[in-house]
């Protein structure tokens, strides 16, 4: 088992900070929580950490990490450009959800990058994150702090599921309060891409960025056409946050695909919008905000606990559409097998 800390999201304890600081510097792996999911965290500019990740994600080495910085003079340190918008970005959005993909200084190692030139930057917005950053005095690499292609964790639990005894030490300071990954933004291209969407949304970077476009179906048709090439954004890799049990997506009334399920003697795990209408033997419901931003929220952790539940088929009432839903929309897509 990890050693597991709990700290106070709004005030955490600096025994416990300095003790997290003192691994990453000394090269181990700390998990830790940021406002979007947890991150599986160690020193950015130390190779030989870095690695570890990987190994304890079992993540492929051409999928590059986000480097996680206390502000954004830490983040022009270590990319090689640093253009007008970039700086605009970082005034309205950081700390918070939003990844810059910029050229990258050859302070960073290629480890981080996947081998590539550019490099994923963000300022976490959650206090333990940026008070493990300001004791460490490094750059942290971090992905969400779960084994690859499994759903991201939004509590300590779910990053002892997923990592158990791989990680050196879990900062506990509760739920994640975004509840899914940041938005990834490539500034290294015309016009900036949209490679994940997240809780930024494209309404909001259009403010600042009038020409910023969806990346997604140019990078997925990329990746198919040459999945040994180092990837240009991974996280859009098709299938992705996946839980272990069968997951579909259900438009419209749900009852007749639970009651066929049921019928067939499947326990059904249903996550739906609102109260459910009634309950059946066999039958799990998790029930969701129909608030797009607290729907986000408990996404992951309704399919950890379905995915843990014993059921067999998790049933998924589609959400509504709409810019404020893209992300959920983006990650259930992921999450359904096909
Ligand atoms: O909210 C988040 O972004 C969380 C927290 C821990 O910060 N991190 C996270 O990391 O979700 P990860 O590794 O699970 O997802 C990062 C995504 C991947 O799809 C990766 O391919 C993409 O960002 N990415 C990272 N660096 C990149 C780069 N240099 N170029 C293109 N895509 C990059
Ligand atoms: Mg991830």
């Amino acid at each position: 088992m990890s050693l597991v800390l709990s700290v106070d999201p709004g005030d955490p304890d600096p025994a416990a900070i300095a003790q997290a600081a003192a691994l990453l510097r000394g090269g181990r792996l700390v998990a830790f929580p940021t406002e979007t999911v947890y991150g599986l965290g160690a020193n950015a500019l130390d190779a030989a950490a870095v690695t570890r990740i990987f190994a304890a994600k079992g993540r492929p080495a051409n999928n590059p990490l986000i480097v996680h910085v206390p502000n954004s003079a830490a983040a022009r340190a270590l990319a090689a450009d640093w253009p007008d918008e970039a700086q605009r970005l970082a005034e309205r959005f950081w700390p918070g959800p939003l990844t810059l993909v910029l050229p990258k200084r050859p302070i960073v190692p290629d480890i981080v990058t996947g081998t590539g030139p550019n490099v994923g930057l963000r300022v976490p917005a959650h206090p333990v994150a940026l008070a493990l950053l300001a004791a460490a005095q490094v750059p942290i690499a971090a992905p969400s702090a779960n084994a690859s292609l499994h759903i991201s964790p939004t509590a300590a639990a779910h990053v002892v599921r997923s990592l158990g005894d791989r990680v050196d030490l879990i900062l506990d300071a509760g739920s994640c309060p975004g509840g899914l990954e940041s938005t990834v933004l490539d500034l290294s291209q015309r016009p900036p891409r949209v490679l994940r969407p997240g809780l930024v949304t494209l309404d909001e970077l259009r403010e600042l960025l009038p020409r910023v476009v969806m990346a997604e179906a140019a990078l997925r048709q990329a990746a198919e056409e040459d999945p040994a090439a180092p990837l240009a954004a991974p996280g859009q890799l098709a299938q992705h946050y996946a839980p272990r049990v069968p997951l579909e997506i259900v438009a419209g009334d749900a009852w007749p695909a639970i009651e066929r399920g049921l019928s067939r003697g499947l326990r059904i795990g249903w996550i739906c919008l609102g109260p459910p209408p009634r309950t059946e033997p066999g039958l799990k419901v998790v029930s969701m905000p129909t608030d797009a931003a607290a729907y986000a929220a408990a996404l992951y952790a309704a399919l950890h606990e379905l995915d843990d539940g014993g059921v067999d088929r998790i049933l998924v009432t589609l959400p509504p559409v709409g810019e404020a839903w893209r992300a959920v929309h983006d990650r259930l897509r992921r999450a359904a097998h096909e």
